[in-house]
């Protein structure tokens, strides 16, 4: 571990990441991924499905399934007590302090995340007890505090989570993803079970949370709507590699990448009409860059 503080260094650098299979090390499903993320800062992850967005940030949670491996590369993250280090090398013990506390994920359905049988207002306070050893009336206020910095009234801090709405569900795990106040939150697709309304909601939500606590964010879609919402930046992934990266003004008015054009062909009007045009890939045979998919 290195000595303090580095302000220069971006709070969350990937270097060349790359992920494959255990058993067939040579089909990379991420392939050199590379990119930096700011303090107080949205960075989207936009590609369609199968593109390789949850695998990358699965692996700066060091959370890759049994069966899968980070082939190279490296997970820096700037942080004020350690400086910058690599936490790809860490010990799952040493990640679990830093998972929850420093770096935490929202996920698209709250239902799979949020455990049924427990009120919400314990499974906030879970974290904090685990990582700040909060007890008693201490983390009842914290609790409180939490719910109603996303909206939810204080006392709803003793219902199950199938007494609570889908939108109210997702400010449930966005409470306890911030409990600890990380310095970067990852949401992987955390609006996409929700109707438009409420989606809307909760982005502008977490774009506060995000300004407010100064937290960097990445935030992984497959919907241009929302990365003209709430991205500073930018990156799309096609098949496991970045085809394009670049601040939000670059990417959507000026898409150097034909990938990228085609995606943004398919984003909704202002009437809200999709255009049902399938993707046109008659540029990839072209492309030499881009490793062959299947
Ligand atoms: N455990 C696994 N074993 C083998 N392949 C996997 C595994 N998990 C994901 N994949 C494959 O890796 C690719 C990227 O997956 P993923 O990161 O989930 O895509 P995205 O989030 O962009 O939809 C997909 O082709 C998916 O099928
Ligand atoms: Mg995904």
């Amino acid at each position: 571990m290195t000595d303090s503080i580095n302000t220069v260094q971006p709070l969350l650098q990937l270097q060349d990441v790359s992920i494959s299979p255990k058993t067939s090390p040579s089909r990379l499903l991420v392939n050199n991924v590379s990119f930096t993320l700011e303090a107080g800062k949205t960075t989207c992850v936009v590609g369609e499905s199968g593109s390789g967005k949850s695998l990358t940030a699965l692996s700066i949670m060091g959370l890759l399934s049994q069966q899968l491996q980070l082939t190279s590369g490296k997970v820096l993250f700037n942080d004020k007590e350690s400086g910058v280090q690599d936490i790809a090398l860490l010990s799952d013990k040493a990640l679990q302090k830093i998972r929850g506390a420093k770096i935490a994920m929202i996920f698209q359905e709250p239902m799979t995340s949020l455990n049924p049988v427990l009120t919400v207002g314990y499974q906030i306070g879970e974290s904090l007890t685990m990582h700040l050893g909060l007890k008693g009336e201490v983390l009842k206020a914290k609790i409180a505090t939490l719910l109603e910095m996303v909206g939810i009234p204080s006392n709803r801090a003793g219902s199950y989570p199938d007494e609570l709405s889908g939108g109210q569900r997702q400010r449930v795990m966005i409470a306890m993803s911030i409990a600890c106040e990380p310095r970067l939150l990852i949401a992987d697709e955390p609006t996409t079970a929700l109707d438009v309304t409420v989606q809307a909601q909760i982005l502008k939500l977490l774009d506060e949370l995000k300004t407010r606590m100064n937290m960097g964010m990445l935030f992984i879609t497959h919907d241009f709507g929302v990365v003209a919402d709430i991205a500073d930046n930018v990156v799309v992934m096609f098949r496991g590699e970045i085809v394009e990266a670049g601040s939000k003004e670059q990417v959507l008015s000026n898409p150097q990448h034909p990938y990228t054009k085609a995606l943004l062909a398919c984003v909704p009007d202002a009437e809200g009409k999709k255009d049902l045009k399938p993707i046109d890939y008659a540029w990839l045979s072209d492309n030499k860059t881009l490793s062959a998919g299947t």
